[in-house]
C-alpha cells in the first residue's frame, strides 16, 4: 500500500479505500482499479493523493477506525442536518444520536487504537471530513482523560457537531489565505450560532462545544474570550482536535504539517493557548507515523507504515507485500527519518 500523488498513480494500481459523495454515497469502491478515466475524475474532485494497493491482493486497511459503513452513515446525517439548518427546521437529534453511538462503538472496540491515517480532504468534501475527524481524535483524547462512556458520547456529538453554525456562512469554503475582514468577522459568529441551533434538541454540554471550540486558555480565543479555568474540559478536548485536524489538512494550509510538527506546534503553544495535560492526550491518540508515511530506517532502507498501534508500527517494503518489519512504539531507534 502507497499514499500517493495523483500525479505518481499507475493505471496498474487499485484504490485502497473508498471515495464518498457528500451525501454519503460510495462514488468509487474500494478494490477499484484505478483506470485513467477514474484517475481524472477523482483528480476534478480536487483529489491531490490517495491511497492506492499496488497488488490486488492487499489486505491493508487506511481507513481509519471507522467502518465505512458508519462513515457514510456519518455523512448522511451530517449532510440532511446542514440542510435542516438552512430550512430552519429542528434537528433529528435521535437520527444523530444513533450514528454517533455507531462511531464510539467504532472507535472504542480496538484498545489499541490511535489515529492512524493521512485525511483525504478536498475543498468540497472538507467540512465532512474534518467533522468526523475532529470526533474520532476527540473520543481518543477522551478516553485518555477517562471520560465514562456517557461524557464520551456527549464529547463526539459535540466534536462532531462543532461547525454546524457554518451552514449559513458561504466564506466558511474559503481558505484562510482568501478571507476578508467581513468574512472573518462572520465565521467568528459560527460558534455562537451552533450553540443556539445545538440548545434546543442536546445537552448543555454538547452545545457548549460549539460556542467553546475557539476559546484558548490565555483569553485570546472567541465569541467569550474566556480564560482556561472557565473552559470545561470537554471544549478544550475539542478545541485542540480541532486544531490538529486543521494543521495536518491541505484544505486550509497550503503545506499541511505531518501529524509530529502539529503535536510539536500545539505543545509550545501550551500552556499560552492549549492545556498542556490535554495536549498531552492527544499526543497519546494520534500515530507519530501514520499509516502511508514513508520512513527511512538507520540503515538506508526506505520502508511504507501500513499498520500503526499505540504499540506497533508495521513497515512494508515498498512493492513486496511480504517482507514486513515489526517496531515496539516505544522504540523508534532504527527509524532515522521521515521521507513521505
Ligand atoms: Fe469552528
Amino acid at each position: 500500500m502507497r499514499y500517493l500523488p495523483l500525479s505518481k498513480i499507475t493505471e496498474k494500481m487499485f484504490l485502497a479505500h473508498s471515495v464518498f459523495g457528500n451525501d454519503g454515497r460510495v462514488l468509487l469502491k474500494k478494490g477499484t482499479r484505478l483506470t485513467s478515466s477514474y484517475l481524472s475524475r477523482l483528480e476534478k474532485m480536487d483529489f491531490s493523493d490517495l491511497y492506492v494497493y499496488e497488488a490486488p491482493d492487499e489486505t491493508w486497511d487506511c481507513t481509519g477506525p471507522v467502518s465505512d459503513r458508519i462513515r457514510a452513515e456519518a455523512m448522511q446525517v451530517l449532510w440532511q442536518s446542514l440542510i435542516r439548518v438552512v430550512e430552519r427546521k429542528p434537528l433529528n437529534d435521535q437520527q444523530m444520536s444513533f450514528v454517533i453511538e455507531g462511531v464510539l462503538k467504532d472507535v472504542l472496540r480496538n484498545e489499541d487504537c490511535l489515529y492512524d491515517i493521512i485525511d483525504l480532504k478536498t475543498a468540497d468534501n472538507y467540512l465532512y471530513n474534518h467533522s468526523l475527524n475532529v470526533c474520532v481524535i476527540s473520543i481518543l483524547m477522551g478516553k485518555e482523560l477517562d471520560f465514562d462512556r456517557d461524557g464520551l458520547k456527549e464529547i463526539a456529538l459535540g466534536a462532531f457537531l462543532h461547525d454546524l453554525g457554518k451552514a449559513y456562512i458561504k466564506s466558511a469554503v474559503k481558505k484562510l489565505q482568501e478571507l476578508s475582514l467581513l468574512d472573518t468577522v462572520q465565521i467568528k459568529q459560527h460558534a455562537k450560532r451552533g450553540f443556539d441551533i445545538l440548545r434546543p434538541n442536546f445537552s448543555s454540554r454538547v452545545a457548549q462545544i460549539a460556542y467553546q471550540h475557539h476559546e484558548r486558555e490565555d483569553g485570546s480565543g472567541y465569541p467569550l474570550g474566556l480564560i482556561g479555568i472557565d473552559i470545561p474540559v470537554y471544549s478544550k478536548i475539542v478545541a485542540i482536535a480541532d486544531s490538529f485536524d486543521a494543521m495536518v489538512s491541505r484544505r486550509v494550509y497550503e503545506n499541511p504539517q505531518w501529524n509530529e510538527q502539529a503535536l510539536e506546534e500545539l505543545e509550545q503553544e501550551s500552556p499560552t493557548k492549549y492545556d498542556p495535560t490535554v495536549v498531552a492526550a492527544l499526543r497519546r491518540s494520534v500515530a507519530l507515523f501514520p499509516i502511508g508515511s514513508v520512513v527511512q530506517l538507520t540503515d538506508g532502507e526506505q520502508r511504507v507504515v501500513v499498520a500503526a498501534t499505540k504499540t506497533r508500527l508495521i513497515l512494508q517494503k515498498t512493492g513486496q507485500l511480504s517482507d514486513l518489519l515489526e517496531l515496539p512504539t516505544d522504540d523508534f531507534t532504527r527509524i532515522e527519518k521521515r521521507v513521505l
